[in-house]
């Protein structure tokens, strides 16, 4: 009989008829395994909250300069320095050394609120400056002084750095 169409021993036939129904079986629990080994490895959590540090909160903006800090400056600083701090004053050009101009950040963001306080309260002199920057510590206190410095940050719109 020709060995191909011999019908197969029984024990092969078997064989075939059940490993088949096997392998797809075994293909399917790989699956699923592979399906389940694939789980623990999906995004990582995301890390506890406590782990972040919170947002630092935003700086306190400052107050606008009140109306009478306001007032203050163009009533004993406006004539030098002008009404918008330009250093423009009406009496700025009998000057020798020009006012200095309370907008310009470039300069005013090299010199501390301290210097700026000192200028003010001492006068030019005191802090290596020119005296025609007049000394106010006796005209104005503390207080007023520092609303002062406060007002020239709003007009520099700047800090010192
Ligand atoms: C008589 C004119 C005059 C008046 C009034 C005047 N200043 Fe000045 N101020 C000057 C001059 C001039 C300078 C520049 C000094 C320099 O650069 O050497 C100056 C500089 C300054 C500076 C910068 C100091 C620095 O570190 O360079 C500040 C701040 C200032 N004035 C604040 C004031 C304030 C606030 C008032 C009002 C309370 C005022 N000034 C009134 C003339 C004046």
């Amino acid at each position: 009989m020709d060995p191909l169409t011999r019908p197969r021993p029984i024990l092969i036939r078997l064989a075939i008829a059940l490993l088949g129904p096997l392998l797809l079986a075994l293909l399917f629990l790989a699956c699923g395994r592979e399906e389940n080994a694939a789980r623990p490895e999906a995004p990582a959590p995301p890390p506890a909250p406590v782990a972040e540090a919170p947002a630092p909160p935003a700086p306190p903006k400052a107050e606008p300069a009140s109306a009478e800090t306001r007032a203050t400056y163009q009533w004993y600083c406006a004539q030098c320095h002008g009404v918008k701090g330009k250093g423009n004053g009406i009496n700025a050009k009998w000057l020798t050394v020009p006012p200095r101009d309370h907008t310009k950040a470039e300069y005013l963001e090299t010199r501390t609120d301290q210097q700026l306080f000192d200028a003010i309260q001492q006068g030019g002199l005191a802090v290596g400056r020119a005296p025609c920057m007049p000394r106010w510590g006796d005209t104005l206190d503390e207080k007023t002084i520092h609303a002062l410095v406060r007002y020239i940050r709003e007009l520099c719109e700047c800090e010192a750095i």
